[in-house]
């Protein structure tokens, strides 16, 4: 679709549907160009709902829909590292993998294990890509959903702590690196997050 068919964002305020404060700042960055005031769904103590859909782009529409309900428009992220040789696991489960203790030392862990697990088998494939669908709902319910990926193999051991999450194990194709050795500022531009919130842009809040 030509990025025309897209509702074009003439708010002033945006709620971002998160009550993880590091992805609200980072939106709230990412959108400062644009002169949007943003608000956090803790901030209007918006409740979580539970994230049941069964795709990326179920679970952000489900969350952006939920915010938005309040009365503002709302933006949702869900993401999560796709691994080719585990049928795509842990994919939408990805936070879940980590545990209530969001260990992510142990959810690598797991990862790397069932991948030797594979490798047994004769399958030594580690390739794997994270996937971010950014939702962008209004209170009338309408919604503009936009994915990005980057892709990349796993290594290890873990390397890097600069990033969060699976990022120690993830080398995106064309680099050395992991994003957890990479800065902030280079993962930004090539990260998954960073291609779906370009999309977004371009189709809804350039004039
Ligand atoms: P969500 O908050 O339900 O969307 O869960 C996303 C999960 O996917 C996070 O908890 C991370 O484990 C993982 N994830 C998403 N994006 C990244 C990334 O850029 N680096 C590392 N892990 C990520």
């Amino acid at each position: 679709m030509s990025p025309d068919h897209h509702r074009k964002f003439t708010e002033s305020t945006l709620v971002v549907a998160s009550h993880n404060p590091g992805k609200v700042r980072e939106i709230a960055e990412l959108l400062e160009p644009f002169g949007i005031a943003v608000r956090s769904a803790a901030e209007l103590g918006l409740a979580e709902p539970v994230e049941t859909g069964a795709s990326f782009a179920a679970n952000a529409e489900l969350k952006a829909r939920s915010a938005a309900q309040a009365g503002l428009p709302a933006l949702a992220d869900d993401s999560g590292l796709v691994v080719a040789a585990l049928g795509g696991e842990p994919g939408i489960h990805s936070a879940r993998w980590a545990g209530a203790e969001k260990n992510f030392g142990k959810a690598m862990q797991r990862i790397e294990d069932a991948l030797k697990d594979q490798a047994r088998r004769g399958n030594t494939d580690r390739r794997a890509h994270f996937a971010c669908v950014l939702a962008l709902a209004w209170p009338d319910g309408h919604v503009e959903s936009f994915g990005g990926v980057v892709r990349g193999k796993l290594v290890w051991p873990p390397r890097g702590d600069k990033g969060f999450g699976y990022d120690p194990m993830f080398v995106a194709d064309g680099h050395d690196v992991t994003f957890g050795e990479m800065e902030p500022k280079a993962k930004h531009k090539i990260s998954h997050r960073a291609n779906a919130f370009r999309k977004m842009v371009d189709a809804c809040f350039r004039a």
